[in-house]
């Protein structure tokens, strides 16, 4: 396996950074989970994008010309580990090593820049049975919407899901329903989609974005408000989206049951919408996903 790292493609074995690398010590840097399928980038410029963003949010200054040669060298690292299937391209731009001092060091200090590729197995299987998940008190910082590879909240929240026998952990903060440990999270309630606001609370998921669009375009009645727990354990369908899970139905939260406790016509509706948008129509069928026109509202 080889990996990108500050400019150069080289041998995964090969790839090291000094120990005053400040990801390590501070978990002072950002990453983007970006997916290829058939060798080329879904929503590639919205990862993109995000990652700028976050970058600047961080004051993490790196030249333009350095992420267009991340963006290359990840599409010489799918030819080489996942040209056919879906990959993984994992990115991450830390603030590069210097001796630790809490505040930002030395201006000429070089950010550290990494990419790998994965070659991933989609999770039709949960797809076609239905994910369950736990809630848990969200106990993060109030700039969730950076993409910070600070992720230990996210850590223990799924490590209770995977204790529990579930796939995902949501956050609830306040009564309210924030967003899932690796996701976001949808609900219909009372007729209308459901999810909570884009806030600095949660992060602006790629796929959240794009199923709104498309729910926008079946004509479903959309609202981006909060979700409350009590709302959600009431709610016809729910369903968390994110880059590698797309719209994945959620039957059973804290024991309890979800609508009929399968995965719902919506659900399914918009799975089969987002689906045909990046181009895995075959999949979404093999998956039993409705045609959309058949489960307009
Ligand atoms: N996580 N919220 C959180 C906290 C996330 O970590 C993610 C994705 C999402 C969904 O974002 P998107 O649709 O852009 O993938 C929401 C990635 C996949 C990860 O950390 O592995």
């Amino acid at each position: 396996m080889r990996v990108y790292l500050n400019g150069r493609i080289v041998p995964a074995s090969e790839a090291t950074v000094p120990l005053t690398e400040r990801g390590l010590l501070f978990g002072d840097g950002i990453y983007e989970v970006t997916r290829a399928a058939g060798g080329e980038f879904i929503e590639l410029s919205r990862h993109v994008t995000r990652l700028m963003r976050n970058l600047r949010e961080l004051q993490i200054r790196v030249p333009e010309e350095r992420i267009t040669e991340l963006v290359d060298a990840s599409r010489t690292l799918i030819q080489e580990n996942a040209p056919e299937g879906d990959a993984l391209v994992y990115w991450q731009v830390t603030r590069g090593a210097a001796p630790r001092v809490h505040h930002f060091p030395p201006p000429q200090t070089l950010p550290t820049i990494f990419a790998n590729v994965t070659s991933v197995a989609l999770p039709h299987a949960m797809r076609t049975r239905g994910a369950v998940a736990i809630t848990v008190p969200d106990i993060r910082w109030a700039r969730c919407d950076i993409k910070t590879v600070n992720l230990l909240p996210n850590v223990l929240a799924k490590q209770r899901a995977v204790e529990a026998g579930a796939d995902e952990a949501i956050f609830v903060r306040d009564g309210a329903v924030i967003e899932g440990a690796s996701s976001n999270i949808f609900a219909a309630i009372d007729g209308e989609l459901r999810t909570h606001p884009a806030s600095p609370y949660m992060l602006g998921g790629i796929t959240r974005d794009v199923v709104l669009e498309l729910a926008h375009e079946a004509r479903l009645t959309v609202r981006e408000v909060p979700i409350l727990l009590d709302e959600l354990y009431r709610a016809r369908e729910a369903f968390f989206t994110s880059t590698f899970n797309d719209v994945m139905p959620i039957v059973r939260i804290d024991g309890r049951a979800i609508g009929d406790g399968q995965p719902g016509p919506t659900t399914r509706q918009l799975y089969a919408a987002f689906a045909e948008h990046i181009g895995a129509v075959p999949a979404a069928r093999a998956a039993g996903a409705a045609r959309p026109e058949l489960a307009r509202k």
